[in-house]
Parts: C-alpha cells; structure tokens; sequence
C-alpha cells in the first residue's frame, strides 16, 4: 500500500514530538500506538532491542499479544533483518521459510531496522493482513521512523526489565 507524502510529513513530525515528550519504552510503545492508530494497514506493529544474539520486544500494539517476545538474531524474518542490516519486506508469509508465525491472519511483515553509529540496535516489525501490503513508501516512512528511535532504544536498554519484555500502549495498563 502506497503511504502518501503529506501523511508520512505530518506522521514523522508527530514521531519528533512524542521522542522529545517520552523517552525508553514508552516513547516506543506511544510511537507503536501512533503508527498503528494512523496507518490501517499497520496491524500489529512492535519494536524489538537487540540484546547481543537475542532480538527483545520491548514494546507493541495490536489486537493480539504475540509468543515471540525473545528472538535469536539466526531466527525469523526479524532476525533477517539484523543479519543484513536492512529492511526485509515479505509479501507473502507463506512462501517465507524463515517466517515465524505469530498471528494466522498475518499475510505479509515490514521489518526495518534501527542503527547506533552503522550498528543495528533494535528494529520496527510491523504485520499486514494482505499479500503485499507493503511497498517502497513504507519502507522510506519507516526508515525516517527507525532514525529518530535510536535514542529510545538506547534508552530502552538502560531501564529495569519489564514485564515479559514488553510494554503495550493503548488503552492496556502499564504492565
Ligand atoms: N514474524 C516475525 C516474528 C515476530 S511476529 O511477527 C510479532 C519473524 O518471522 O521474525
């Protein structure tokens, strides 16, 4: 699906203004809440932080929890993402060998990361209900997102560990 200038403009002012507001997981959970609440074909979007070899979800929002709140850097189409340093889009999750299912509606990922000085240290993944729900403007949108998490993430990883490593926004209490 095509995301248009004007949305994406507006989109990424909204970003700057909830990093400089929040800071660690909230401002990732508030940043998960916002993409989701304003791009209807964004389903579940999550952020994990690289921890050495291990892929931690450290925040997300969607209609379902998902089991895959720790993933191995050698596993996933997330862990793809880290290997290659680039975004990954999957058309369709079916004819995805690496693809670790996490909801049975889910028909295609973005997964984009976000870098530290040209080292990946976390990333935005992000599931689709149809084949190729992703395209060329959603990968250059989430990259701009990616850029301004790298001081979130960072944080991220300095807070206590949260609970099953993840913190939901919405309308979810802080767990
Ligand atoms: N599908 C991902 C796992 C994470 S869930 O989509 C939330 C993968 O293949 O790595």
């Amino acid at each position: 699906m095509t995301v248009r200038p004007t949305a994406t403009r507006a989109a990424l002012l909204q970003v700057d203004a909830i990093v400089t507001r929040l800071t660690g997981r909230a401002a990732l959970a508030e940043v998960c809440r916002f993409l989701r609440a304003s791009f209807p074909h964004y389903r579940w979007v999550g952020v994990y932080r690289r921890e050495g070899e291990t892929l931690v979800l450290d925040a997300w929002d969607g209609d379902q929890a998902t089991e895959h709140t720790r993933i191995p850097v050698a596993k996933g189409v997330c862990g793809r993402a880290v290997r290659e340093a680039a975004t990954v889009i999957v058309d369709d999750v079916r004819s995805a060998p690496e693809y670790l299912a996490c909801f049975l509606e889910t028909r295609s990922e973005i997964v984009v990361p976000v870098f530290d000085a040209g080292v990946v240290t976390g990333e935005i993944d992000i599931d689709g209900t149809t084949v190729g729900a992703y395209d060329a403007s959603d990968r250059v949108f989430l990259e701009s997102v990616a850029a301004r998490l790298t001081g979130p993430v960072g944080a991220a990883g300095r807070e206590p560990p949260g609970d099953a490593g993840a913190a939901r926004s919405s309308a979810a209490p802080p767990r």
